[in-house]
């Protein structure tokens, strides 16, 4: 199962905690050749999708990545392209995509380009309202002041495109800084802004949750650093072992569907209390948090859930024992 990354340069992997680099070593580890370029290096000819793309030897000691020299290669040679580059979510990343939909269907490309354009993680949560926060989306000062106003209490002001944590404050509803804030985060009411009730459990942390084609197989606590609200790890919040509530269960039911058919198949979605706020579809992470918390090797689950995918998405019986 010959796999092209499609990923952050090499020398900007953070082994220790990258997500990405649990799913090449497992692939080094069953004998699949390992191969990754960064989004800059695809490019199209008349056509067909093409990359400037590397083998890679993926190591468990340093050095991690022993790169093999360069090639030009039709992406079609590749059973298996994931995208796994990360955020920002930009026109850049956008752009990659178009590349990734010239991709001949031989090839599985995951998740889904098309998928990954459409869904914004914050958006799409929106449409199970029902399993969210109440929230408003707009750029429009005035209404999101009168929408606060009839808030029962705090309320969260985040940008639709933010990451880790990058620009997600509190407000009260009297707070004199409240419009100041708007006018920042909406750039003066030219971009939109999510706007949503503060969710007091938050205390206990932003769960994460990784679904393997619409199943959840771990999770973990974020918990956020005393003297800051936000659970990201990026901003020092510490992981912690937790359960999957009846609710989680109710969250991951709801959504399990749409998330196969739309072919998004490494998931992580975020709960805080009872409430999903998040749906990870680009380049979710945390597996190596959560094999470490619950005795996992999700590498492993994720792997042999892309080998059933490929034997589906070509028509052919799941390979019988996939993992040597
Ligand atoms: N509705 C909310 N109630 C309480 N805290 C929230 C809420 N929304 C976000 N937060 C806090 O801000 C952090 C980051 O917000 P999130 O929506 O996950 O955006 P990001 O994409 O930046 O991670 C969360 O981990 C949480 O601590
Ligand atoms: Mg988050």
């Amino acid at each position: 199962m010959k796999t092209l990354y499609v990923m952050d340069p090499l020398d900007r992997i953070q082994v220790n905690g990258d997500s990405t680099y649990m799913m090449m070593l497992e692939n080094q580890r069953r004998g699949w050749p390992v191969w990754m370029c960064t989004p800059s290096e695809l490019f199209a000819d008349q056509g067909i999708g093409m990359a400037r793309a590397r083998a890679v030897a993926v190591r468990q000691s340093a050095p991690h990545f022993v790169p093999c020299s360069d090639e030009v290669v039709e992406l079609g040679a590749f059973d298996v392209i994931w995208m796994r580059k990360d955020p920002p979510f930009d026109m850049h990343y956008v752009f990659a995509t178009y590349l990734l939909d010239l991709v001949p269907s031989s090839t599985l490309v995951l998740n889904d380009p098309a998928a990954l354009r459409n869904c914004n993680e914050k958006m799409f949560a929106l449409q199970w309202p029902h399993l969210g926060p109440p929230t408003l989306v707009t750029r429009r000062i005035d209404q999101a002041r009168d929408w606060i106003r009839s808030a029962p209490g705090r309320v969260v002001l985040k940008p639709w495109d933010g990451n880790g944590g990058r620009g997600v404050l509190v407000a009260e509803p009297g707070d004199p800084n409240l419009r100041s804030m708007l006018e920042i985060l909406t750039e003066e009411e030219k971009v939109h802004i999510l706007v949503q009730h503060y969710i007091p459990e938050i205390a206990e942390g932003d769960k994460r949750i990784i679904l393997i084609d619409g199943e959840p197989v771990g999770w973990m606590l974020r918990v956020p650093q005393p003297g800051d609200h936000r659970g990201n790890m990026h901003v020092g919040a510490t992981v912690q072992a937790c359960d999957l509530s009846d609710r989680d269960r109710e969250i991951c039911d709801a959504i399990a569907s749409e998330l196969k058919s739309r072919g998004m198949l490494f998931v992580g979605i975020d709960t805080i209390g009872p409430y999903m706020t998040e749906i990870n579809v680009t380049s979710p992470t945390g597996i190596q948090e959560i094999n470490a918390l619950m005795g996992l090797q999700l590498e492993r689950d994720l792997t042999d859930a892309v080998a059933a995918c490929l034997a589906a998405h070509r028509g052919e019986a799941a390979p019988q024992g996939a993992r040597p």
